[in-house]
């Protein structure tokens, strides 16, 4: 068989990175220069022609470029629309094609920054992609890997991303003293029950579920900002009298990041000019079509995330979300318990999600001695309440919320 040079690749909801170990210890590729770590984000320029990553694909959409812009595309994994095919600049193009092109981007620069060649790669998964739907969860490791072929490596394996976190965050030396990685990212939450073995980790049981950041993205939107595009206002019926609430189906999509550029249609505009005709408040449904017509859905999205970040952050009040790009002057502001009343189903999710993994170990909670927090998303503090809670004598520790899953990777890529 031959033997490739294996690149570790965390290919992340939200952000991704790429790394191999050098003596010994993880050493990631600067994809973008100075940053570890890349926005999992494509833009399509349409007037330069070409697909532009990371950084500066997120720039693009906020300088309004004109463009298709894409975040999130590793919720589509497992899904119908991954094979979907419309035409891109010329090209006609499926998600995997799309998907591909971000990997070949990293495998690309990592060539260049470490002279090699990578023929393979090691990459994270989540332990299931999707929540109690097994055939979905299977196809979208088939699809993953098309993504990994299609992006020029002749070789791709898995491994699931909490391991990958607990072999970065391993110590050394043998220890009865259990831990417990919670890895809540941009797309799923994952979990692994472990202990540091006298060579490297012994590992009990891991677990996942799919509620990660974009799910809180999604329901500060869809319960405090999708009102003032007209989610719950009243429809006029067109049959005679009578008053409707407006489908909800389109304010979901709208407040769901992967969901956004499938709404750029000439269909959805043409249901809410007709929604906009009918309306009790006509004005929501024309700011909704401006929101529409210049492509804003992502512009939206990135506020409602920046106002989750800042309500979490801030020490009492909570944060405002500025809706400006929509209409001059529109904000709302997003209050601490705002926030955790938006966030309070997925925290039962989670919940569940930790409680499975002890099930599945054999352990109880007070057997657990370290909670180690990973992810992005690890670092509201609904999260750090409900791990405490259900932890009370457990340590927890924070390591490099971003880069511990690609550290192991890149550890276990060069074995
Ligand atoms: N300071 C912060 N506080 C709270 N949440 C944050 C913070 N910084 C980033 N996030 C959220 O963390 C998420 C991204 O985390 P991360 O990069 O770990 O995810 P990912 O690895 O791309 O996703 P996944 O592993 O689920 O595929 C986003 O939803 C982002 O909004
Ligand atoms: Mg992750």
């Amino acid at each position: 068989m031959t033997q490739y040079n294996t690149l570790g690749i965390d290919f992340g909801t939200s952000n991704s990175a790429a790394g191999i170990a050098v003596n010994g210890k993880p050493y990631l590729v600067e994809i973008e220069a100075g940053e570890k770590t890349l926005p999992t984000s494509i833009f399509f320029d349409f007037e330069a022609r070409r697909a532009v990553f990371g950084t500066a694909a997120n720039k693009a959409l906020i300088e309004g470029l004109e463009g298709r812009f894409m975040r999130s595309l590793k919720s589509v994994l497992g899904t119908p629309l991954m094979r979907d095919i419309r035409p891109m600049m010329g090209e006609r193009l499926s998600f995997i094609d799309i998907i591909a092109r971000f990997l070949a981007e990293v495998k690309a620069k990592a060539e260049a920054a470490c002279h090699t060649r990578f023929d393979a790669a090691l990459s994270g998964r989540p332990v299931h992609f999707h929540s109690g739907d097994p055939a979905k969860d299977a196809q979208a490791l088939v699809d993953l890997t098309e993504c990994y072929m299609r992006a020029g490596f002749k070789e791709v394996s898995f491994m699931f991303e909490p391991e990958a976190a607990a072999l970065a965050a391993a110590s050394t030396g043998e220890s009865d003293a259990l831990n417990l990685i919670v890895d809540i990212g941009g797309g799923t939450s994952d979990f692994t029950v472990y202990r540091n073995g006298a060579d490297g980790i012994d590992i009990l049981a891991s677990h996942g579920v799919r509620v990660g950041g974009t799910n809180f993205d999604r329901s500060i939107s869809f319960d405090h900002v999708m009102g003032l595009l007209g989610k719950g206002s009243g429809i006029r019926n067109e049959m005679g009298a009578g008053v409707l609430a407006a489908p909800n189906a389109l304010f979901h999509d709208l407040a769901t990041w992967q969901m956004i550029p499938f709404l750029y249609t000439r269909e959805v505009l043409r249901r809410v000019k007709n929604l906009e005709q009918m309306a009790v408040q006509p004005e929501l449904f024309a700011r909704l079509r401006g929101v529409l017509e210049n492509q804003l859905g992502h512009d939206v999205s990135f506020t409602v995330e920046r106002g989750k970040i800042a309500a979490n952050r801030a020490v009492q009040n909570g944060a405002r979300i500025d809706l400006g790009i929509v209409a001059p002057g529109l904000a709302v502001d997003l209050s601490k318990e705002m926030l955790s009343q938006s966030l309070q189903p997925h925290m039962a999710d989670i919940h569940r999600g930790v409680l499975e993994t002890l099930k599945l170990a054999e352990r109880r909670p007070e057997q657990i001695g370290t909670v180690v927090f990973v992810g992005g998303s690890s670092l509201m503090g609904d999260v750090e309440h409900l791990l405490a809670e259900i932890f009370p004598a457990a340590q927890l520790q924070y390591t490099d919320a971003f880069t511990a899953v690609v550290d192991g990777l890149a550890l276990a890529a060069s074995r």
